[in-house]
């Protein structure tokens, strides 16, 4: 195994991801930020350099367990302070998994502004995947907004509430089109022919393939707010991996992506070598107001710029959520390189999804408790038992069984918290997420479940309230897919188990970046007097910060 340097320097910069000018976060003067390509075994070591010049930054490895380094997570207030303008930090982390992940800002909405790129761990030398292929894509999703985050920030955080909206484009390794389309010859509607020259920043990165091969797709979406269908003229997709585990082959026509989840799929080049096809990605869950974004994949020799004879391959209605739940049933785990889940659990946590109102504004909560982040990180205070740092009462395990998750909420009031669930060391927790009707009658959203420093099993999915007397017996212990996202259904219900074998502090949280930032999420802490080494620069703030001075800890 080998110990990786990468020296980047975070700041602002001019960008056209769409054709427009905008400001985007880069890495290196790079959007997406560098891909990150390793070994598993591997050591990462990321210098990294604030130059935002007026706000903090933190980045965290989105799939990447931390075992044993939970303080390079990359969780501002959970994991480590914010790293302050100009200032260094190093990360430094073993990526012990081979599978496909990426990185993003995990501090306000720094996802948003375009700080991520990718993580691609191969498998250790002299280890082979479960599965033959001839070469590589990789697809890094994204959707991308006109309106600052900062804006945007705000808009949410207002009374009278501001939403974002839908997105003006969803961008592929961060190229999209606004305004124009690649496929415009083969729509009714008035969107023009793009126009792009080759070397321009929005310009479509094609997939140059050789007919008769196989490749893998590497697919991530570290979309702020979209779910994501892909799809590519005629050819099947052949999903193999979910979230860096591997998953039972199933052959697909498109496929869901929602985000904070990845995916590799393979494909096989035996169509007519003669052309092109289209890849598209289109917007699913919410009404779309966002064109479909779309690349090429161009078969040697046509030329890249060679434009698809067929239309763009045509995606499920964004609301059919039968074809949602059917795909996702479909992913199961690779029973002969996946662990088994334990067969009982020592705690069940009940956790209700519901849109909310404090003095006023609009938030999202979880138990009817609407998550705010404590100045000092968790894991600090919580490793030297300091008092005053956060809520310290547990927030409840379960929400009223009265409660009808099928209506608007009698009192939409809920309020604000800081409080931890603390997990019990190498126990079986089960988490059942359950979804419910937001503020507006009929309306209940898709929710995509985010797990730090763990995998979970997804035991199973079910409409409705999650009954104890009806649903345990349904739940898959054989083959269920091992993630570290789940989504929730519209007015359904999901059921999660993990175990609690990784010392830390870990957010649990809704992807969706609006309404993390709008409350939705849990903090899980387990074996916190476990960790050692934690580097003074990750918890020399607020209350912890006099420890790290007096003591070098
Ligand atoms: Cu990719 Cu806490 O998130
Ligand atoms: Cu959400």
């Amino acid at each position: 195994a080998k110990t990786r340097h990468f020296r980047w320097d975070v700041g602002y910069m001019f960008w056209s991801p769409d054709c427009v000018e905008n400001v985007v976060m880069a890495i290196n003067g790079q959007f997406p930020g560098p891909t990150i390509r390793a070994r598993a075994g591997d050591t990462i070591v990321v210098h990294l350099h604030n130059k935002l010049h007026t706000e903090g930054l933190v980045i965290h490895w989105h799939g990447i367990r931390q075992l044993e380094t939970p303080w390079a997570d990359g969780t501002a207030s959970i994991s480590q302070c914010v790293i302050n303008p100009e200032e260094p930090f190093v990360y430094r982390f073993k990526v012990d998994k081979a599978g496909t992940y990426f990185y993003h800002g995990h501090y306000g909405m720094q996802r948003s502004a375009g700080l991520y790129g990718s993580l691609i761990v191969d498998v250790a030398e002299g280890e082979k995947e479960p599965f033959h292929y001839d070469g590589e894509f990789n697809l890094l999703l994204s959707d991308w907004w006109h309106q600052s985050v900062h804006e945007q920030e705000v808009g949410l955080s207002s009374n009278p509430f501001r939403w974002i909206g839908e997105p003006q484009s969803v961008l592929i390794n961060g190229r999209g089109q606004y305004n124009c389309s690649l496929a415009a010859h083969f729509n009714n509607s008035t969107s023009k022919l793009c126009k792009i020259k080759g070397d321009a920043q929005c310009s479509p990165h094609a997939l140059r393939v050789l007919p008769n091969k196989t490749y893998r797709l590497r697919i991530a979406s570290t979309t702020s707010l979209n779910s994501l269908n892909l799809a590519i003229g005629n050819h099947k997709m052949v999903v193999v991996e979910a979230d860096g585990n591997y998953v039972d082959p199933v052959a697909v026509e498109n496929m869901d992506i929602y985000s904070g989840e990845s995916y590799s799929v393979l494909i096989t080049t035996d169509q007519s070598p003669s052309m092109n096809y289209w890849v598209s990605l289109s917007v699913r869950g919410r009404k779309p107001n966002t064109p479909p974004g779309l690349t090429i994949l161009n078969y040697y020799p046509n030329v890249p710029a060679k434009l698809p004879i067929l239309p763009p391959p045509v995606s499920p209605l964004w609301n059919n959520y039968t074809h949602s739940k059917s795909f996702t049933n479909k992913i199961l785990a690779l029973e002969s390189k996946t662990p088994k889940p334990p067969t009982r659990f020592n705690r069940r946590i009940y956790l209700l999804n519901t849109q909310t109102k404090i003095n006023g504004f609009t938030k999202w909560s979880i138990n009817n408790i609407s998550l705010v982040l404590p100045s000092t990180p968790y894991l600090g205070s919580m490793k030297h038992n300091l008092k005053g740092a956060f809520d310290p009462k547990s927030p409840p395990e379960r929400f009223s069984h009265h409660y009808d998750v099928m209506k608007p909420a009698a009192n939409p009031n809920s309020t604000h918290g800081s409080g931890v669930y603390v997990l019990e060391f190498n126990t079986t927790i089960d988490i059942i997420l359950q979804n419910a009707n937001a503020l507006a009658e009929n309306v209940s959203e898709i929710h995509p479940w985010h797990l730090h420093g763990h995998d979970f099993w997804v035991l199973g999915y079910g409409e409705g309230k999650f009954s104890e007397k009806n649903d345990e017996k349904k739940l898959n212990l054989k083959n269920p897919p091992y993630r570290n996202t789940a989504v929730i259904f519209p007015y359904g219900w999901t059921a999660l188990r993990f175990v609690t074998d990784n010392p830390g502090v870990w957010a649990f949280h809704c992807h969706i970046e609006p309404h993390l930032h709008m409350g939705m999420g849990v903090i899980f802490a387990e074996g916190v007097n476990r960790v050692k080494n934690i580097p003074d620069a990750a918890i020399g703030c607020g209350l912890t910060a006099k420890l790290t001075k007096n003591n070098g800890l």
